[in-house]
């Protein structure tokens, strides 16, 4: 598999803060990488850098070698890359459909033939939002919301999707729901980076994981590999605030909730 995202050496410094220090990373064509690492660890500080939503302090991304425009992020939604919110963003006084139309307008969607309506609808059926289509995002449930804001995502069209927590926060019939998504949506073609503080879901559906701790790369490998590695442990795994080990730090819901 060739290298689809490279990131090279990516710093990212608010004043004296080194929220992202010196990552460099590989996203293979057809890959799901996961990305953890405990909270502020600058897991969406690298999202925001690599969606060209903001620039980096040293280093670059390129998306098949080019790089991406870390000025305006709808250049790098039209180079194929694209990004959900930690705390879902959408239009809220534009219809379900309407806020994936924005998508696709704001996107560079290739390969279909179909009405931009169509093409939303037929989004919108994939991510099992059909029905609710005229509906306003605010009558959603938060998973409903989760579900808009890929759907949204998805129809700009994206070759390279980072997802920041989508899984985290949902009830755990949910949070499977999501993870046969994820799946289907690498599926249909598009390499995925996820952020999740969910483990089963971020070791079930990733090919290779990368640990971030203040702001620094400290492992990278495959699942098992990670979930063994004693750094890992100390700076992460080992902090189970739940009797299950289901989420390891609370979601980015659960904080806003606290
Ligand atoms: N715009 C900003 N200005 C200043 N500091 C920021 C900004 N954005 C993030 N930070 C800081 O950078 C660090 C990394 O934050 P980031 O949101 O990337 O962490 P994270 O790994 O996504 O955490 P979480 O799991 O809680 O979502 C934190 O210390 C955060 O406070
Ligand atoms: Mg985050």
């Amino acid at each position: 598999m060739s290298a689809l995202l490279v990131g090279e050496s990516v710093c990212k410094y608010f004043g004296g803060l080194k929220a992202v220090d010196d990552v460099s990373f590989e996203l293979a064509e057809g890959e799901i990488l996961g990305l953890i690492g405990p909270n502020g660890a600058g897991k969406t500080t690298l999202f925001s850098v690599a969606a060209g939503s903001v620039p980096a302090t040293h280093g670059r991304v390129l998306l098949d070698g080019k790089p991406v425009n870390g000025k305006a992020g709808y250049r790098s939604v039209h180079q194929g890359i694209c990004r959900t919110h930690q705390i879902v963003r959408p239009f809220a006084r534009l219809s379900v459909l309407d806020n994936v139309l924005v998508g696709h307008h704001y996107g560079s969607p290739e390969g279909s033939h179909s009405s931009p309506r169509d093409r939303a609808m037929e989004i919108l059926d994939f991510i099992g939002l059909a029905e609710r289509a005229n509906q306003l995002p605010g009558e959603l449930t938060l998973a409903g919301r989760k579900r808009l804001e890929v759907a949204r995502a998805l129809a700009t069209g994206p070759r390279v999707l980072l997802l920041d927590e989508v899984v985290a926060g949902l009830n755990p019939v949910e949070g499977k729901r999501f993870v046969d998504l994820i799946r289907q949506i690498r599926e249909r073609g598009t390499s995925i980076i996820m952020i999740e503080h969910v483990m089963h879901a971020v070791m079930g559906l990733s090919d290779r994981i990368m640990v971030l701790d203040h702001g620094r790369l400290i492992a990278e490998g495959n699942p098992q590999d990670v979930a063994h590695d004693p750094q890992v442990i100390e700076a992460y795994l080992g902090r189970e605030d739940d009797e299950d080990g289901e989420t390891v730090t609370p979601s980015a819901e659960e904080r806003h909730d606290a």
